[in-house]
């Protein structure tokens, strides 16, 4: 259902395109769509520069963080170093390690499955701890190069599960049922944590399902796309370890209150192209993240709990390098399917107006704000993007990415081939 729902989408995208094509024709001998028409100067702030720290958050160690500190954030023993971390004894180990060709030579059961396939077995997994440790041992696995990306056979037929494994509870229910703060049964505080422990959940299976799902265009995407997500599903694993720890300490445990699917819907919408999924996930619903978060830090601050406010101070300051993940990638795939030879500001323009088509189709209510805007620009997403929504504006990328569109996969390849080697010849 889902799928045609998507594969309708991907037709009336393509359809605007050719109609935008058209008519700009009358007034222009180019192709390029009205959005992409536009000067830099008539564009405001448009920019592409990527997060200042993407460079530095791809180089981190590996993170054993998997405690939050009693005494609190860069106390001795807080989030500055490294505490509890099951089964791990390495610490700040470079992530320079990963080698993604490499095969496994440990003992464990699981030393024969690649990244992909352990994301499989993740996302298959139902208990909320065991999942956390499951994606740290997966990343570990990766960053000291002891596991391949995906398999020849995986990648062929990657086959990932429609639905995660869920435990007992919370009970999913339609988002009007959701208690509001006001009506929690957990009262403020603990409704707030409950809450973002949910999302937390749901961010750890989202980034394993883009690695397993898109394992068959690896290759045209190149290995960076899959540690990338691997890294954001194990910083995912630690922010739910923190609101788990917290819920217990507030006399709470997750699944004493009812949740949402809204987070797991976007995924299966956008299952079958990743440029979609890239625009939903990373660049929507962890962007509406950064929206939130700065509210809940001062409602908690307001309740008193301090302690609380600087889990979710941390958390959100660590998604904003998520939202940059997926921007930047969003860019890479737009900019490989982009006109060759179009200036900075024409794939900007063409990236930003393909993010709004696709939001206004698949998640329309997200182009409301408020918007975090500091904290967006700081991920690279510029106001372009999302304010002053130009829904109409045409989508110069006339084929849609489909794992089963062989001609369009091998294009893929081809350009972004292209786009990586200009990148490693650059100075
Ligand atoms: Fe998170
Ligand atoms: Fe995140």
């Amino acid at each position: 259902m889902r799928v045609a729902r998507v594969a309708r989408i991907a037709t009336r995208t393509n359809r605007d395109a050719r109609a935008s094509s058209s008519s700009s024709s009358s007034s222009s001998s180019s192709s390029t769509p009205r959005a992409a028409q536009r000067r830099p100067s008539d564009r405001g702030s448009a920019h592409r520069a990527p997060w200042s720290g993407l460079e530095r958050w791809r180089a981190l160690g590996l993170d054993h963080r998997r405690r939050w500190s009693d005494e609190g954030e860069g106390k001795s023993g807080g989030v500055n170093n490294a505490v509890e971390c099951d089964g791990v004894d390495a610490v700040g180990e470079g992530a320079s390690r990963v080698d993604t060709g490499k095969d496994a030579s440990s003992s464990s059961p699981l030393a024969s499955w690649c990244l992909a396939r352990r994301a499989r077995d993740i996302v298959n997994t139902s208990d909320p701890r065991e999942k956390a440790r499951k994606t740290h041992e997966a990343y570990v696995a990766l960053v000291r190069g002891e596991i391949p990306i995906a398999s020849e056979a995986f990648a062929a037929s990657p086959e990932m599960p429609k639905k995660p494994a869920r435990p007992s509870a919370p009970k999913l229910v339609p988002p009007k049922e959701v208690p509001s703060p006001k009506n929690s049964p957990l009262g403020p505080i603990a409704h707030v944590m409950h809450n973002v422990a949910h999302i937390e959940l749901n961010a750890i299976d989202l980034a394993w399902d883009t690695v397993g799902r898109f394992a068959s265009l690896r290759g045209a995407l190149p290995d960076q796309f899959y540690v990338d997500f691997a890294h954001v599903a194990d910083d995912e694993s630690r922010h739910l370890l923190w609101c788990l720890q917290r819920l217990e300490e507030l006399g709470v445990s997750y699944g004493d209150m009812v949740a949402h699917d809204v987070l797991w819907e976007g995924a299966e919408a956008t299952s079958d192209d990743p440029l979609a999924r890239l625009a939903v996930v990373p660049c929507m619903q962890e962007a509406r993240g950064l929206d939130a978060g700065p509210r809940l830090v001062e409602r908690l601050i307001g309740h008193g709990d301090v302690r609380s406010a600087a889990i979710i101070r941390r958390i959100s300051d660590e998604e904003v390098g998520h939202v940059a993940v997926g921007a930047t990638w969003f860019r890479t795939v737009c900019d490989a399917l982009s006109d060759a030879g179009a200036d900075d500001a024409s794939k900007e323009a063409v990236a930003s107006a393909t993010f709004r088509s696709y939001i206004t189709k698949l998640a329309p209510d997200a182009l409301r704000g408020p918007f975090n805007v500091d904290d967006r620009a700081r991920a690279g997403i510029d106001p372009t993007w999302y304010a002053d929504a130009d829904t109409a504006a045409a989508v110069s990328v006339e084929k849609k990415l489909y794992a089963a569109d062989i001609e369009t996969v091998r294009r893929l390849r081809e350009r972004l081939g292209h786009v990586v080697a200009l990148e490693q010849s650059a100075p």
